[in-house]
């Protein structure tokens, strides 16, 4: 399938202000595959795709998982804006016939992060805090730690939700733990 189907697609499945949002990931996905050296148009197809699911009712997303036999934990369960990450993984994989793993688990893991991110998962992880269309207080911090490297990217970003979750109260998926202590780790 040709990428312009995929954008007629979140055309056609979001509101236009996501619409507007999926294609500036896109194209900031995009742009990372080409300074950190991954491939540009699966960037770009994960991008388009990231948030395909996001605008889909509930149920229909929680019966997508069902039908394919995907099990949620815990804290996926209790949280919306994990959830979705989830079924667009699975829509891109069961619904659109994708068949590449690296672009669905971008898809999966652009909410979450996880440890042992591939370079393509970190980039679409990356560029959904960097789009154009983004604007929050440390949105040039951010794109400056981008520009230094993907892990530096990653750190700041993992930080700011972590944080931020704490100061709502709210829970935090292991799995960007996993990411965070992998950076920490790591010395970045
Ligand atoms: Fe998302
Ligand atoms: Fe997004």
């Amino acid at each position: 399938m040709q990428i312009d189907y995929y954008y007629s697609l979140a055309e056609k499945n979001l509101s236009e202000y996501r619409f507007y949002h999926s294609k500036m990931v896109a194209k900031a996905a995009k742009e990372l595959a080409l300074k950190y050296g991954a491939d540009s148009a699966k960037a770009e197809l994960a991008g388009i795709l990231h948030d395909i699911t996001k605008e889909m009712p509930i149920n229909n997303q929680l019966q997508l998982l069902e039908d394919n036999g995907i099990m949620l934990d815990s804290v996926t369960k209790s949280s919306e804006k994990i959830l979705h990450a989830v079924s667009g993984a699975a829509y891109a994989e069961f619904e659109l016939r994708i068949n590449d793993r690296d672009v669905i688990d971008a898809i999966r893991f652009h909410t979450t992060a996880k440890a042992d991110m591939t370079l393509l998962q970190k980039i679409v992880f990356v560029a959904d805090f960097i789009s154009e269309d983004r604007s929050y207080p440390d949105i040039e911090i951010m794109r400056q730690e981008a520009e230094k490297s993907l892990e530096q990217g990653m750190k700041y970003a993992l930080s700011f939700v972590i944080k931020s979750l704490v100061s709502q109260g709210r829970c935090i998926h292991p799995d960007a733990i996993d990411a965070y202590n992998e950076i920490i780790m790591k010395g970045i």
